[in-house]
């Protein structure tokens, strides 16, 4: 028997190409199973942010005024917060930044005027590092004066992490400075 190429060539080329299409296949089904188990994973893993800050709205009680963080973080706070008001909670809030303050606003969050504010109740925000001391650096979401002066004003001031905030030794973060306008050459 005589198998030349031209014959030998096309059974090749068809047994290549098979093999070319079940790998593209076996290729795609990873693939698939990558994500599946990617959304499953995302479906059932709770998200350490909106755990923290939801845990952290359960302290808000009706009546209190209320500060509001800014970031990530604080951010599922509002929206815990957003949800509560809109299940019938009476509070009244002042954002630490205008991204915090529209946030709240798009939930229907009653917000006060600057000149309304003078005490808080309580404040939820997050920070940018956390030391084993509980010492932090804060402002990375560019709120650092608004944040310290609400903070200040809070009887509660509650702050709001994921294990990646915790450091054994604070600057890694570069430490956040703010330029207030107001009397700087004094
Ligand atoms: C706001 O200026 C900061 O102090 C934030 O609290 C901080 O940047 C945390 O933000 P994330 O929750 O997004 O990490």
């Amino acid at each position: 028997m005589c198998w030349n190429k031209s014959v030998t060539t096309p059974i090749f080329n068809a047994e290549y190409r098979n093999h070319q299409k079940w790998r593209k296949e076996i290729d795609l089904w990873s693939l698939l199973c990558f994500f599946v188990h990617r959304y499953k994973n995302h479906k059932t893993m709770a998200n350490p942010k909106k755990l923290v800050g939801e845990k952290a709205a359960e302290y808000v009680k009706n009546g209190m005024k209320v500060g509001l963080g800014t970031g990530s973080t604080a951010s599922f706070a509002i929206q815990a917060l957003g949800t509560m008001v809109q299940n019938g909670l009476k509070i009244t809030c002042f954002p630490t930044s205008v991204a915090s303050g529209e946030l709240a606003e798009s939930l229907s969050i009653p917000l006060m005027e600057e000149h309304e504010v003078s005490k808080l109740d309580i404040t939820i925000d997050g920070a940018d590092e956390v030391d084993p001391d509980k010492n932090l650096i804060k402002g990375g979401g560019g709120a650092l004066l608004r944040e310290k002066i609400i903070g200040a004003i809070s009887d509660q001031y509650i702050i709001i992490i994921d294990e990646s905030k915790k450091v054994n030794r604070l600057g890694a973060f570069t430490v956040p400075v703010e330029v207030v306008p107001f009397v700087w050459e004094v």
